[in-house]
């Protein structure tokens, strides 16, 4: 399953939103902003492929969300990705419901729904904080660290292991396996295209042998849920399980980590914003809508036009991909007062529109609530502890389209005694 590299393509002058680069630098707000004011149903050609609308209004994005007849993320018309994920040679996954439309989509995201409902996420507050805690002691007594790796990594991949049922000493595959995923226009995570094909190999081997282990022994984790659930009446087949589990790798921990990350970002830029978290905690969950419509993890979704139709009056024909891009919709002018300002305080005020980076209708992220609680029990502990803690250097930033994300953070911080 080799997910095709990005291909830039000179435009003459008009943006490539397909381009890593441009994310990597990050320079697609200004991109986003002049978009969303003279093109918001913009067209993009490609050098290998069909092209795509971008869409960069909040309300319209919203929309395309909730139509999912006339935009459809199956796999049968191409998928979530920009990529057409029908057309991936030797795709031994088939698709997950992320990449299914209704009915069929309720079947499978019902089979691991149990795993997220409110009960069960705040009955994992107590363990989150117990391994926030663990690592904030691990921090170098030195006052300097890597964030990523030392933090905003390590915290998703642990809950996931707790979410699967696996020993935490299964992290760091899970964690490469993850990254490879992404990563496919980062030549630091996708090494090569044979190493790659090694990890999706590796990682289906991984799978296989738990689903036989939950088969025989169940629990209460997300793999026993997968592997004794009957979507259509039928047990899950083997390629939609193999989809399934990848999409829980890669969604449980990419989003969350560059959230803690992008949010410390913010905070250390923004030395006021923080100083109101300090004198009132309480401000925290506010805080965390704000770092995620701020970051927009997920810079984009994709859906395929299933009939001709129209957006904004710009004429979108049957088979056009239409992309959404959460992160100009998260700086929607329209939507959202001064949206430019990180203000952790927005959240408390009346009618402010929900950020869109868990998106929205009937694919709105599953994760939300585990990854918010896992946010905001993070800060509340970080910023108890290590007050001072801000960036002290340059950051390096993943090369990707999909996902905004950061490798390195230095940070500095005033040890514990
Ligand atoms: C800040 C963190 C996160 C962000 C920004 C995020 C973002 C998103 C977005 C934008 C979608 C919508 C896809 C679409 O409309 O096509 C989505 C779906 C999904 N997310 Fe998340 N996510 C996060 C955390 C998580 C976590 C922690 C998990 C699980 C452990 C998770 C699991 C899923 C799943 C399973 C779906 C597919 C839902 C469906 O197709 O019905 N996410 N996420």
């Amino acid at each position: 399953m080799l997910r095709p590299k990005a291909q830039a393509i000179d435009l003459g002058g008009k943006p490539d939103l397909k381009d890593p680069d441009l994310y990597m630098r990050d320079d697609h707000h200004e991109v986003f902003r002049k978009l969303r004011a003279q093109e918001p149903v913009y067209w993009n050609p490609e050098a290998d492929a069909s092209g795509f609308w971008g869409i960069t209004r909040y309300a319209d994005i919203e929309a395309i969300s909730k139509n999912p007849k006339l935009f459809s993320s199956a796999k049968a018309n191409g998928g979530h990705r920009i990529f057409n994920e029908n057309d991936i040679d030797g795709n031994e996954t088939d698709a997950s419901m992320i990449s299914m439309d209704p009915p069929e989509h309720a079947g499978y995201r019902r089979m691991v729904t149990p795993g997220f409902v409110p009960k069960r996420i705040t009955g994992m507050e107590d363990r989150i904080r117990e391994r926030v805690t663990r690592l904030l002691d691990n921090l170098p007594k030195t006052g300097e660290a890597e964030f990523i790796s030392a933090v905003a990594a390590a915290l998703p991949i642990e809950v996931l292991a707790e979410l699967f049922g696996v020993p935490q000493s299964d992290g760091a595959k899970l964690f490469e396996w993850s990254n490879a995923t992404v990563g496919e226009d980062d030549p630091e995570l996708r090494v090569s295209d044979e190493y790659m094909r090694q990890c999706v190999l590796e990682m289906a081997g991984y799978a296989a042998g738990l689903w036989q282990q939950r088969l025989e022994k169940p629990g209460e984790d997300l793999i026993s849920m997968l592997a004794h659930s009957k979507p259509g009446g039928e047990a899950m087949n083997f390629p939609t399980y193999i989809g399934t589990f990848i999409l829980l790798v890669v969604a449980g921990n990419e989003t969350t980590r560059n959230s803690i990350s992008g949010g410390l970002l913010a905070l250390s830029q923004n030395p006021q914003e923080r100083q109101k978290l300090l004198d009132d905690p309480s401000l925290i969950p506010s805080a965390v809508q704000e770092i995620v419509r701020w970051v927009s993890p997920v810079l984009h979704m994709r859906r395929t036009a299933t009939a001709d139709t129209e957006i904004r009056g710009q004429r979108i024909r049957k088979g056009d991909k239409v992309v959404m891009w959460y992160a100009s919709a998260n700086r929607d002018e329209e939507a959202f007062d001064d949206p430019y300002r990180f203000d952790v305080t927005r959240y408390t005020k009346p009618d402010v529109p929900m950020q869109l980076g868990f998106g929205a209708g009937q694919h709105f992220c599953l994760g939300s609530r585990l990854a918010e609680l896992q946010l905001k029990v993070l800060f509340e502990e970080l910023l108890k502890r290590f007050p001072d803690i801000h960036v002290s250097g340059p950051v390096r930033r993943l090369r990707s389209n999909f996902i905004s994300g950061i490798k390195e953070m230095p940070v500095r911080y005033t040890p514990e005694r």
